[in-house]
């Protein structure tokens, strides 16, 4: 069995080898990504590909934390990231009753939220109280709506400024580590050596020190639409059709079950 990460050896990691991050919302897939991967991220991206929501906005502190705990049972020794769903950091206060309620109702190691320079604050106040702090910046799926849709990061020299000065704030805030979403790859790699921390890219390129994919995205599992960055690993929701056929074919033809699976 592999050593629990910390997040000592996740910042050690930084120029050493690239980081594998990976999401899961319950038990059995957390038993089966574990072994292979540095941190187990619960994402809000269960309101879509779970509860079939057309983004993360309506997800819940509760499910959050239900999926969370479920997470941290399957995966005992997985360094284990809990995001916070949109409406639970608007501020300080709210951010830090949220954040202990997570660390008192799951063994999650630390809390995501989404935000760059304008959340500093937030983190600040989290990680003087002993809530470990995973930033996200670069495209915010919670911001989907006021944005207008899910836009690319980065493109204007502004956008890249922002970018460097969302990267620093959120580290100098006490954040261990970032999520960078939907960066072009040349700014996302300066981010990535503009600050100390890991910086973990999803649709930002291969410069930056390691990588998070939604684990029913890589599996091939969730089929409404396939962004550019995802590379399928196997043809999940071909082979969970096919099975069902046979197992329906099996039962329709008395195939199943056989002496093998009778009392
Ligand atoms: O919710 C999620 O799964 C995420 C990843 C896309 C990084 O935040």
């Amino acid at each position: 069995m592999n050593k629990k990460m910390t997040i000592n050896s996740i910042q050690k990691a930084k120029g050493v080898r690239p980081l594998v991050m990976i999401t899961a919302y319950d038990a059995l897939f957390a038993t089966l990504v574990e072994e292979s991967s540095d941190m187990i991220l619960v994402g809000d991206s269960l309101n879509m590909s779970f509860a079939g929501k057309n983004d993360t906005l309506s997800a819940t502190l509760e499910q959050m934390i239900y999926h969370t705990d479920a997470v941290c049972r399957g995966a005992k020794n997985s360094f284990i990231i809990c995001d916070m769903p949109f409406g639970t950091y608007t501020d300080k206060k709210d951010a830090l009753k949220n954040a202990i309620r997570v660390f008192q109702e799951t063994s999650a190691d630390c809390i995501k939220i989404e935000g760059g320079q304008e959340k500093a604050d937030v983190v600040k106040h989290l990680t003087t109280n002993g809530i470990a702090v995973c930033g996200h910046i670069g495209l915010l799926p919670q911001s989907v709506r006021g944005d207008g849709g899910y836009k690319v990061k980065g493109k204007s020299s502004d956008e890249q400024l922002q970018l460097i000065e969302d990267a620093r704030a959120i580290e100098d805030a006490g954040a261990f580590c970032i999520v960078i979403e939907g960066v072009k790859a040349e700014v996302a790699t300066e981010i990535a050596s503009c600050v100390d921390i890991p910086v973990i890219g999803i649709g930002a390129g291969n410069g930056v020190d390691g990588q998070v994919l939604v684990f029913s995205d890589m599996l091939g599992l969730f089929e409404a639409f396939t962004p550019k960055f995802v590379k399928k690993y196997m043809d999940g929701a071909s082979l969970v059709r096919d099975a069902v056929k046979n197992y329906s074919d099996d039962v329709k033809s008395r195939e199943f079950p056989q002496k093998i699976h009778t009392y």
